[in-house]
């Protein structure tokens, strides 16, 4: 049987940590592209010599050369600058957008067929620009954030209930910054609702905590972000289009009139099948969900207003 072909672009710690994640898996063979050969070259090397030890083999490509991505079924966009402490995701927005301008033009042509997945900050502005240069369906764009930010929210629940973080189901929605929507109204600790485990105050503070989660970690590392979790969310997201699993993540998606937005990407719960974006779950919000939400799709538009004047393409 062929395996699907995976491209992550950019071999920094993210990417490293995606490609990792898939290669375990074996979900299929995987290129890791990078501005230079060598950096990419040396971790798929490292990555492959891997194999025996953690007991996977699939073959593990590194270049500067996208026509080695060339017929990919999904790419994975990681390149780009982390923020450092006391900056904003939005800071990254000039930085960044030159680099995933640069990088989807290179990897759609290689791979006109392919699921894009993008990881880079600000997150869904990065996903929209994306969407915009490729010209892709929208289905085949989307953004890795929701799947980080829940695996926080799931986290700091279970560390407050002291239970197992495998027990505990909760999802986050938005934009991918400070305006972002724990969803703890829907939480679940082994089942049964969060309000039996903690208080007001106590959800309050797992909330707080969720929202500022990625800052956090940029503000121990000094000069870097997190890298470990978003890689593996973004490898969990390649693999259900990949293998077709239909699992259910919240991801970046252009949205078209579901939850009252539109023309903006957020984070919302999605199919993901081997078309991309197979199916947008609506979730009955509160009004004053409703209102965090569409707060939120307000801080994202005024990001991706943004990218108009630069004469971006469009395509749905
Ligand atoms: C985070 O939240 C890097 O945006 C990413 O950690």
């Amino acid at each position: 049987m062929s395996r699907p072909k995976i491209s992550v672009v950019g071999a920094g710690s993210v990417g490293v940590a995606c490609a990792t994640e898939l290669a375990r898996r074996e979900v299929g063979e995987i290129v890791l592209v990078d501005v230079s050969p060598d950096l990419p070259a040396g971790r798929a090397l490292d990555l492959s010599q891997s194999g025996p030890i953690g007991g996977f083999h699939v073959p593990v490509t590194g270049t500067d050369d996208y026509e080695a991505t060339a017929g990919s079924r999904v790419v994975v966009i990681t390149a780009g600058t982390p923020r450092r402490p006391g900056m904003s995701r939005e800071d990254l927005f000039s930085v960044n957008s030159r680099t995933i301008r640069a990088v989807t033009e290179r990897a759609a042509g290689a791979s006109p067929e392919s699921v894009l997945i993008l990881v880079t900050n600000p997150l869904d502005v990065m996903t929209c620009l994306a969407w915009k240069v490729s010209g892709f369906p929208k289905k085949r764009v989307m953004g890795q954030a929701g799947v980080l930010d829940s695996a926080r929210l799931r986290g700091f629940i279970a560390e407050a209930c002291g239970v197992s973080p495998l027990d505990v189901a909760a999802v986050t929605l938005g934009g991918h910054g400070d305006t972002m929507l724990p969803l703890t109204r829907y939480a679940t600790v082994g089942g049964l609702p969060l309000e039996t485990f903690l208080s007001e105050e106590q959800i309050r503070a797992v909330v707080d905590r969720t929202r500022a989660g990625g800052a956090e970690i940029v503000n121990l590392l000094k000069n870097g972000s997190a890298a470990i979790a978003p890689g593996l969310a973004a490898a969990r997201m390649a693999e259900s289009v990949a293998r077709n699993s239909r699992r259910v993540m919240p991801c970046s998606v252009l949205l078209e009139g579901e939850y009252g937005c539109r023309g903006v990407f957020m984070g919302v719960p999605a199919v993901l099948g081997s078309g991309g974006v197979e199916r947008i779950v609506e979730v009955a919000l509160s009004p004053e969900e409703t209102a965090a939400f569409r707060a939120s799709a307000e801080a994202v538009r005024r990001g991706i207003e943004k990218l108009e004047p630069q004469g971006d393409g469009n395509g749905t």
